[in-house]
């Protein structure tokens, strides 16, 4: 693969329903996870922006699927959080079916890295939400997000706790800061990784 300009966004597409538009040819690697995790923040992140995808301390801040489409090769996907009650449950519901439709269908989804946060770790609805990527037959990676709030201690426990339950390796988890860019040098080659196996098992 040609080396990847992530600083290179020609097109960001915002959808508030999900189907196979024919506009989204390309792989994809989405960042899922509860809302306030950090999954916008990120993104800015990669890309190396400060404000392209939006963020804020108050949960429910991305209402739509975001595709950033990185040099015309792959693109991230940014969208809603879940287990976010705090909406009406008309937006409630939109958003589910929106999540819903996205992990079944997409055709170019090519893995998932499921966000938690460090100071609160693995809840309810990740758990329910691995479960429905499981079901599908998604490929998923755990990120801890806000890793700058992360003791060592900590963090072995929740790499010893995920092994223990078979739900990870423990190389293949990582730690992440939006704010000290721990872990971004390794996500990328890991997502590098994901969308240049692409096409090679049809
Ligand atoms: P929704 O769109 O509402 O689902 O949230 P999100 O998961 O996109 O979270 P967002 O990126 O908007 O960040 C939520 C809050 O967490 C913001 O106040 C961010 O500044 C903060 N935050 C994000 N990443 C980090 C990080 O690495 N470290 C710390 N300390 N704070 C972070
Ligand atoms: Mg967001």
């Amino acid at each position: 693969m040609k080396t990847v300009n992530f600083n290179s966004i020609d097109r960001v597409l915002s959808y508030s329903k999900f189907q196979n538009y024919k506009e989204l040819t390309l792989p994809e690697v989405c960042f899922a996870g509860r809302s306030n995790v950090g999954k916008s923040s990120l993104i800015n992140a990669i890309l190396n922006r400060k404000g392209i995808a939006k963020t804020s301390k108050k949960p429910g801040q991305t209402k739509t699927i975001l595709f950033y489409r990185v040099d015309k090769i792959f693109s991230l996907v940014d969208v809603p959080g879940y287990g976010y009650a705090s909406v009406s449950k008309k937006k409630i519901t939109e958003i589910s079916s929106l999540l819903y439709n996205y992990f079944k269908f997409s055709k170019n989804l090519k893995n998932v890295y499921v966000l938690i946060d460090s100071r609160h770790g693995i809840k309810k609805s990740d758990l329910q939400f691995l479960s429905f990527l499981k079901e599908n037959k998604l490929n998923y990676n755990y990120i801890f997000t806000k890793s700058d709030k992360a003791t060592q201690k900590i963090r072995k426990e929740y790499v010893d706790n995920l092994c223990k339950e078979e739900l990870a390796i423990a190389s293949q988890i990582i730690f992440i800061s939006s704010k000290t860019k721990e872990g971004i040098k390794k996500l990328k080659g890991n997502i590098l990784k994901v969308v240049s196996d692409y096409g090679k098992n049809p």
